[in-house]
Formats: C-alpha cells, sequence, structure tokens
C-alpha cells in the first residue's frame, strides 16, 4: 500500500492515528535538530517533521537529502502542530515520520511549483507535466471533468445517445482549412480529420438515432488566438423531427443546469436578439450584455453641419463610456491612439465630454452645440460625467471598431465581472457572407444550413438578404455554440451547392454520400456545437482556453513539449508515397 490517505485529507481528529503518505517534495527546512518537509499531492500539502529526539537517526539523515520534487513515501503518527496554520486545511497537524521512502529523485525543476510560478508560458508549456503539478492548472483540468461529466450526464437523461465519428474523414466544409493524412495503402490519396463531425451527424439522423452527441475532438487549420487551438473539443448535438424552437429550448436547458451545477447561477429565459439587431446595437454578433455601452446611430443628428467627416460617411455612431468625462487630455489621446491602431484601424474619434455641471466640452466644438450634444447624449444614453466616443466610416468597419473600443473600455473599467454570466441566442444570422478575396457568396455557417422558410426564392435575386435557420449561443461576449436546422431535401441541398459555386461534379464528388442518404428518407434535422473548451474556461472565468487544456499547442500551432510538428525520415515519406524513388 502506497498510502492511507492522500495529503489533503488530515485534521486535528486523526491526531494520534498511524498513517502512510506518498506525494512530492514541496520544499524542505531545515533547523538543525529537525526537519521540516512539506508534502504535496493532487489533494493538498501536509507538514512532516523529522525530529532528531523521536525520528530515526538515519531517517532524518536521509531527509536531509530530499530536494524539491522529489517522490517519497513516509509512514508516521499524526500529532498536533505548534504553530498551527490556519491558511492551509491540514493545518492543524503534522505528521512525525518514522519511516521515509525515497521513491524517485528528481532534477530540481526549471520553474517553481508554486500558485503563482516564476516560469515564463513557454518553459511551462515545454514542461507540462511539471506544470500540471500546481493547483491553478490541475483545478481547470478538474474543473473541465466536472463540466463535461454533467453534460454527459445531462444530455443522457434528456435520451440523447453518445456515437463516436470517425476521425480519418475527408473535408468537412467549417470555413478553416483541413490537416490532411496521406493515405499509405491509396496511393496519392488523403484523409482529412475533421473539422467537426457535422455530415456524419447528419447521417445519423438519417440512421434514426434520433438524439446524439458526442464530446469530440475537432480539428481546424486556421490562425489561433486566445479562444482557438487547432484541435478543440466540441459538445456535438443533433436532433430529428425538430425545429428551431426545440433546438434552443433543449440546449438553454443545457446551460442553464450547467450554470447552476458548475457555478450556482441561477438564470432566467436567456433572451434572444436577431443577428441584424446585435450588429445595430453592439456592433457585433457575439455581444457582451453584461453591461450597456449601447452604440447610439448618429447619422440624424450628426450630418446637418458643415463636418465633412461625419457628413461623408455611411454610419455615424456613438458609445457613452460611463465616467469618461474626467478623462485628462492625455488619456483621451492614448484612446484616439488606440483606435487608430492598424488592429482596430480607425480614422480617428470624436469625442464628446458630458460635464456633471451639464456643460459639454467636445472636439468638435467648432461645428456642434449643446443642443447637437443633446441629442448625441440622449441618442447614446450618455449621463453627466460621460464621455461620448464617436467614430465614422463604413457601416461594418465603423461598427467593428466601436465594438473594439467598446469591449477594451469595458475591460478597463472592470465592467466584464467573470462570476457575472449573461448568456443569449443570436438568431436569423444571413445564409450567406461575401467573401471579398474570391468574389463569392460563402456558406456563413456551413452549406448544410437550410434558409428560413420561404427564403429559397430570394437567394436568386438578393442572396445577400436570406436569413438563415441559424443560432448561436453567446456567453459573455464569446461565441460558445452554434448550430442550425438543415436542409434534408437532396434537391434543395443540391440547389444551395449551386448557389455557392460548386458545379454538381464538384458537389458530387464532396458530398454525393450526402446527398444519396437523403435520398432514403432523411428526417428534418438540426443541431448545435458547443466550443467545450470556450464553455469551461469562461465558467471558469477567463477567455484563455489553452488553461484548460491539458497539453496545448502554442499560437505557431506547436507542441513545444513533444516537439510537434517534426519532419519525418525519409523512408516513412516514400511508404507514404510523399517522395518518389529517386
Ligand atoms: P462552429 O464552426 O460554429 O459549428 O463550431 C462550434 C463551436 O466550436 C467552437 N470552436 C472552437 N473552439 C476552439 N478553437 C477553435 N479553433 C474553434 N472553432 C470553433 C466555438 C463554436 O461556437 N458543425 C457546426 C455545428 C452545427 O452546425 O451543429 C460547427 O462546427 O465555440
Amino acid at each position: 500500500m502506497y498510502r492511507s490517505h492522500t495529503c489533503g485529507e488530515l485534521r486535528a481528529a486523526e491526531i494520534g492515528k498511524e498513517v502512510t503518505l506518498a506525494g512530492w517534495v514541496q520544499k524542505t527546512r531545515d533547523k538543525g535538530f529537525m526537519v521540516w518537509v512539506d508534502l504535496r499531492d493532487r489533494y493538498g500539502v501536509t507538514q512532516l517533521i523529522f525530529d532528531e529526539e523521536r525520528t530515526p537517526k538515519e531517517m532524518v539523515a536521509k531527509a536531509r537529502e530530499l530536494g524539491r520534487e522529489f517522490v517519497i513515501q513516509i509512514t508516521g503518527k499524526v500529532i498536533e502542530r505548534e504553530s498551527k496554520n490556519n491558511q492551509m486545511p491540514t493545518g492543524e497537524i503534522e505528521i512525525l515520520v518514522t519511516n521515509l521512502e525515497i521513491l524517485n529523485t528528481s532534477l530540481t525543476p526549471p520553474f517553481t511549483i508554486e500558485d503563482k510560478t516564476d516560469g515564463g508560458d513557454d518553459l511551462r508549456m515545454k514542461y507540462r507535466y511539471l506544470d500540471i503539478r500546481r493547483n491553478p492548472v490541475r483545478e481547470n483540468l478538474i474543473f473541465r471533468h466536472k463540466v463535461s461529466m454533467e453534460v454527459r450526464k445531462y444530455l443522457s437523461e434528456k435520451g440523447f445517445v453518445d456515437v463516436e465519428t470517425p476521425y480519418l474523414i475527408k473535408s468537412t466544409p467549417e470555413g478553416a482549412r483541413d490537416f490532411v493524412v496521406p493515405s499509405r495503402m491509396n496511393e496519392g490519396q488523403f484523409y482529412a480529420l475533421p473539422q467537426s463531425p457535422q455530415t456524419f451527424k447528419q447521417l445519423l439522423m438519417v440512421g434514426g438515432m434520433d438524439k446524439y452527441f458526442q464530446i469530440v475532438k475537432c480539428f481546424r487549420d486556421e490562425d489561433l488566438r486566445a479562444d482557438r487551438q487547432p484541435e478543440f473539443t466540441q459538445i456535438d448535438c443533433e436532433m430529428a423531427f425538430v425545429e428551431q424552437e426545440g433546438i434552443l429550448n433543449t440546449f438553454e436547458g443545457l446551460t442553464r443546469h450547467l450554470l447552476k451545477e458548475i457555478k450556482g447561477v441561477a438564470v432566467e429565459k436567456f433572451p434572444r436578439m436577431t443577428y441584424d439587431e446585435a450588429m445595430q446595437t453592439y456592433g457585433n454578433d457575439k455581444p457582451d450584455i453584461r453591461f450597456g455601452m449601447e452604440f447610439g446611430e448618429l447619422n440624424d443628428v450628426a450630418q446637418h453641419k458643415e463636418f465633412n467627416v461625419f457628413n461623408d460617411a455611411e454610419l455615424v455612431v456613438g458609445i457613452a463610456v460611463p465616467g469618461g468625462a474626467n478623462y485628462t487630455r492625455k488619456e483621451i489621446d492614448a484612446l484616439i491612439d488606440w483606435v487608430k491602431r492598424p488592429q482596430v484601424g480607425a480614422l480617428g474619434l470624436v469625442y464628446v465630454k458630458c460635464n456633471e455641471d451639464g456643460s459639454y466640452k467636445s472636439s468638435v466644438d467648432k461645428f456642434y452645440n449643446e443642443e447637437d450634444f443633446v441629442k448625441w447624449a440622449e441618442k447614446t444614453g450618455a449621463k453627466p460625467g460621460d464621455l461620448i466616443c464617436v467614430l465614422s466610416g463604413e457601416t461594418n468597419k465603423v461598427r467593428a471598431q466601436l465594438s473594439a473600443l467598446r469591449m477594451e473600455l469595458a475591460n478597463r473599467l472592470g465592467l466584464r465581472k467573470p462570476n457575472e454570466f449573461a448568456p443569449l441566442w443570436v438568431v436569423d444570422f444571413p445564409l450567406l457572407e461575401w467573401d471579398e478575396e474570391t468574389k463569392r457568396y460563402h456558406a456563413m455557417h456551413h452549406p448544410f444550413t437550410s434558409p428560413k422558410p420561404g427564403q429559397m426564392e430570394l437567394l436568386k435575386t438578393h442572396p445577400g438578404d436570406v436569413k438563415a435557420n441559424a443560432y448561436d449561443l453567446v456567453l459573455n461576449g464569446n461565441e460558445i455554440g452554434g448550430g442550425s436546422i438543415r436542409i434534408h431535401d437532396r434537391k434543395v441541398q443540391e440547389q444551395m451547392f449551386d448557389y455557392l459555386g460548386f458545379t454538381p461534379d464538384e458537389a458530387q464528388a464532396q458530398f454525393g454520400f450526402l446527398m444519396e442518404a437523403f435520398q432514403y428518407g432523411a428526417p428534418p434535422h438540426g443541431g448545435i456545437a458547443f466550443g467545450l473548451d470556450r464553455l469551461v474556461s469562461i465558467l471558469g472565468g477567463q477567455e484563455t482556453i489553452r488553461d484548460f487544456i491539458a497539453f496545448p499547442k502554442n499560437n505557431s500551432g506547436r507542441d513545444v513539449m513533444i516537439d510537434a510538428p517534426a519532419t519525418i525520415d525519409d523512408s516513412q515519406l516514400k511508404e507514404l508515397h510523399l517522395k518518389l524513388d529517386l
């Protein structure tokens, strides 16, 4: 038996007991006649004491050889501590050691295994197994486990069946590049790793599976950010004989259950907002609605004077920054510089200070008067003491810029409280999205999404106006899930591929299997997929998903611990038909 107890569980009630513990040496303190060791495992830290008077001599000598992160096993007696530590759950006791076994030695770790470590990101990733010994990382992984267990429990109770789908498949059109795997047995041919199990879950519906879910790895070769990894995990779900309302209610139920069970937060019915509304009010299709600062469109009240920057703009739009009227000139200049950074791309920023005494001071006093500013304040909801920030230009660009400013200011003002949760559904997404690069429409969600009833005809004349039966679940300014009601009719699907610029041959080659299946009694169906990494990190009060993934990749898509990707040798290349025999 390696241990009778863990390092986190002994309390005053166990005083007098003989126990065996195993774990890692966190710290040793040698006071000459006594040696103290902090012993750590997954469950906590327990203090050990080696006392020259009460511990066998050879054991005290051995204790003096211990280094950080040595793996040891001890036996001893639980005794009351002379100086108690009420910061630690085990702080009332210590173990008077009678026997010490060194199970393994350790090199000195490259960073301290403490809550606040001295290790930088790169070093911690290279030695991730040491990082995982630290409380915050371990707690995040256990937190993730709890969320995924709750998901399984909830969905299984609701009759969803967990079905595994293959990883060696062919391209799924989720809008990213594929990771491909060369086939040894089929020369010159490649599998693609799934960007999602989209087509398979639809085939499961054709197969009569009715309610499916899977917690599944997805692979997308795209530019990485704090909320994106090249391999990530979805809670992937699909239902047959269901309409949008049924999906929204079911998965609102799941999200509400998770908020209640994991965070103890009760949320009433989730608000719903159309995509158009979200864009107009927040400049963003995943708005953070924990705080206001809603957009006020100012065209009507700002385009009647000689200020041509505004007169020539498609959209003039502002937000009220709470308490911003007392920003100094320097602080405002810094804000202007911030919006002009290439990442945001605004040409400038007009501001109006709404002073506490009811007066106004702006960067455009030359053109506008108090009467104008009263109207601007009304439209943006600015109160005395606030600062109105106004941007202008081409609608889509300005909305994105002002949305970036809104989020930045909310972060600075501490308005994005990690333990407040404000979920919402964004519905009625456009079916198609114009791509400047290819000068073509693309499916905004994916090509299996159905248009809103009765809008198929509009596709021919006004493709950009067609709305989809698609929805996103947004939590605290993050898209944590998205889905749609699917096309289940072969003809409609063929037509959709045609609108999206696929030739019939291309459509057949890539998705013939799905269209064929639709001919054998495909039921109406729809679904959703949650990003588990995102969901977990937001529930955990953070936005960097890497912190909730055991072995994540860095921003260049590398696993620096195992050093992947890596080259492979010539013989392997040849076997895979990737290198010709010379
Ligand atoms: P979608 O592409 O919207 O939909 O993906 C669903 C959810 O997965 C998460 N996500 C990611 N998380 C981390 N890293 C990434 N690179 C990444 N990409 C996406 C997001 C997103 O909301 N098959 C459809 C779902 C459906 O229609 O049912 C799909 O994959 O949280």
